[in-house]
């Protein structure tokens, strides 16, 4: 196959990309989209300030515009982010306790069910786990509502949408480190107890080379049977497309790796700004990390 989507779906999975909507009417942007992905993540439209910028008002125009044009082109759809504790709309930023619990829940029953039936897989909660040692939950307004407020936003989700899977997405999660050891625990803990959990997202924001034990990390995850993705992929550092073929290379020895996403198309449309870690160079040339992402495919 001559392009990442097709090479990916050989083997039954996806490639993606983040999309901001203010780049569809850039012509080389979306001609790479087009031809090069089958998977799409709105990059800021799908969030909670995005989304709900006045409590129980909602604003879908953004996620919209970008799932429409993935749609229309045979694409499909990660939705990020249901909960996360930034980008928090300032109303729900000033909130706390029953009343911040009561308007998660309806937050993510009100967009779950605005896209229902057309999001192959939501980041239900994103980065609710502490970096650093603790292995526990990283303070937020929405931790503090209670413990149980993750499993509580992961059954209004599949209420709301049973067609979509669920995923927590997380970032420094790319070995075996007391982080990601804390996620693997809450997953298991999940599946005992039939919470509904179906994947997790690693989004995998990396300098250089992953830690050497990525495979086996994405695999511990995959046999407590949950998908494993790679969800943010951006890779800066002088090693760049030797990391890139071994993130890949890992996805493609996991079973259970649904697919990869890269945070953006070009180095020009990264949030890490001047690190230039994406597959394609700012006028839309393919970079040498574009050949050994599809060479191991
Ligand atoms: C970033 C976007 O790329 C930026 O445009 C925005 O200003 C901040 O958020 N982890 C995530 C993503 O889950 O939503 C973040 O996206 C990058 C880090």
């Amino acid at each position: 196959a001559t392009t990442l989507g097709a090479a990916a779906a050989q083997s039954g999975r996806y490639f993606g990309t983040a999309v901001a909507a203010s780049k569809l009417g850039d012509q080389t942007y979306v001609n790479l989209l087009n031809t090069e992905f089958n998977m799409v993540t709105a990059e800021n439209e799908m969030k909670w300030d995005a989304t709900e910028p006045n409590r129980g008002q909602f604003n879908y125009s953004g996620g919209d515009r970008i799932l429409n044009q993935a749609v229309s082109n045979g694409k499909r759809v990660r939705g990020h982010a249901l909960l996360w504790y930034q980008q928090e709309p300032g109303w729900a930023q000033r909130m706390e306790g029953s009343d911040l619990r009561q308007a998660m829940m309806n937050h993510v029953t009100q967009v779950a069910t605005h896209y229902k039936g057309k999001i192959y897989a939501w980041d239900v909660v994103n980065e609710a786990f502490a970096d650093g040692g603790s292995g526990g939950r990283r303070d937020s307004n929405l931790q503090r509502t209670g413990n149980d407020w993750i499993e509580a936003a992961f059954r209004a989700a599949r209420a709301a949408d049973p067609g979509a899977k669920l995923c927590y997405n997380d970032y420094n999660t790319d070995g075996v480190n007391p982080k990601s050891t804390g996620i693997y625990n809450m997953v298991r803990d999940f599946k005992s107890r039939g919470v509904p959990i179906d994947c997790v997202g690693f989004q995998s924001h990396l300098t250089n080379n992953p830690p050497g034990d990525y495979q086996a990390n994405l695999q511990r995850f995959a046999d407590l049977g949950v998908e494993v993705q790679i969800t943010e992929l951006d890779i800066a550092g002088n090693q760049q497309a030797n990391a890139y073929g071994v993130v890949t290379k890992a996805c493609m020895a996991v079973r259970a790796c649904a697919g990869i996403t890269t945070w953006g198309i070009r180095d020009t449309d990264s949030w890490r700004g001047g690190e230039n870690p994406l597959l394609f160079t700012g006028s839309g040339a393919k970079k040498p990390a574009y050949t050994a992402v599809l060479d191991a495919l």
